[in-house]
Formats: structure tokens, sequence, C-alpha cells
């Protein structure tokens, strides 16, 4: 099998580069029907690191006109969340009375994305809206709705296009699952 080793853990094929693709388009295309019209510029907020690839993917698709801007936070040890969100880049640019769209790799507790999302209200954004590439439904806790999901995965630690097992691991273009641990010697 077309298994992997990052540090000290294997992971093995989960969601083919294909099916990736597929979803984006599916998202992007959503978005462009609530954006299309729209007279103002929204803001598309990448949370680095993991959503770079998913950004850059999802930008190339959206069909109106928008800014890009980045933030970078960190939540996860290892293969769990701390719960704790630490903002390592903030926000550059100035998002008083604009809409926003937060994109991330992946929502797992929601604890970052409620953070990231009063944080850019606390700034002044008219509105802010969520589009996440993955989504692990069964832990999500939060009240918030995501408003744009690509695809729903069991709560299981994934790997590739983009997200990391304690930073490395994000350049496959299939995303890879921690393969049971009974089988990793
Ligand atoms: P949350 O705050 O619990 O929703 O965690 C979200 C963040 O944790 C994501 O932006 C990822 O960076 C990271 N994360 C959550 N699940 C995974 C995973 O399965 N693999 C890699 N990173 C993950
Ligand atoms: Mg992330």
């Amino acid at each position: 099998m077309d298994r992997i080793k990052l540090h000290d853990k294997y992971f093995v094929p989960f969601i083919p580069h294909e099916q990736i693709i597929k979803a984006i388009d599916q998202v992007a295309g959503k978005i462009n029907d609530d954006f299309k019209e729209s007279a103002d510029v929204p803001l598309i907020v990448c949370v680095l690191n993991g959503s770079i690839i998913f950004t850059g993917e999802l930008m190339q698709r959206l069909e109106f006109t928008c800014e890009l801007t980045s933030i970078r936070v960190s939540s996860y040890q290892g293969t769990s969340s701390t719960g704790q969100i630490k903002q390592i880049i903030g926000l550059q640019n100035n998002i008083a009375g604009r809409r926003a769209i937060i994109v991330e790799d992946i929502v797992d507790t929601g604890a970052t994305i409620v953070d990231l999302k009063n944080k850019l209200l606390e700034a002044g954004a008219s509105e802010v809206r969520i589009c996440t590439m993955l989504f692990k439904e069964e832990v999500y806790k939060q009240s918030i709705k995501l408003d744009y999901v690509g695809i729903r995965i069991p709560n299981k630690f994934i790997v590739g296009f983009g997200l990391d097992y304690d930073q490395i691991g994000r350049n496959t273009k299939d995303i890879y699952i921690l393969e049971s641990q009974e089988s990793n010697s």
C-alpha cells in the first residue's frame, strides 16, 4: 500500500486529489452564486498555514473582485487540539465595514473559527462567512453555522493537501489518514 511515514507515524491514502478538487469546484460555485453580483470587494482570509493550498485552488475559481489576506493561528500540537488559539500573524488589512470570508483547511472543535470570526467582527467587518475544505462534524461544539463546507469527515487525524502533522506532510496531492495504532510498529 501507498503509505507514508511522517515523524513516528504511518498514514494511508484517504481522499484522492480528484475528490478534493471536485469539492472545491462545488464550494467555489456556491460562493460565486452568493457574491457574483456584489458591488463591494470582499476580503478572503486565508488561515495560515494549513489552508494555503485550499485557498490557492479556491481563489482561482472565484469570479468576483476580491482581496486576499492571511492570518496565522495555531491550536494544534501533535495530533490533537489544545483548545487554545495562539495568534501568530495578525490581520494586516482594513476590514471595517467590509464582508469577509474565512477560508480554513479543516474545522474540528470549531474553537479556531469562532475565535477568528469574533476577531474580524470586533475589527468592524460587516459580515463574516466561513468556508472550510473539511469538517469533522461529530466533534464540532459551536452554535455558529459553517457557510461553505467541502467534505465532511469522521473524527480521525489526517494530513496532506496543506494539512500537517507537526509541520510536515503538507505537500501531498491526496489526503492521508493516520494508520491504526496496532500496525504502527
Ligand atoms: P479547531 O479549532 O479544533 O476547529 O481546530 C482547527 C485547526 O486544527 C485546523 O485549522 C487545523 O490546523 C488543525 N487540525 C484539526 N484537525 C486536524 C487534522 O486532522 N489534521 C491536521 N490538522 C488538524
Ligand atoms: Mg489550520
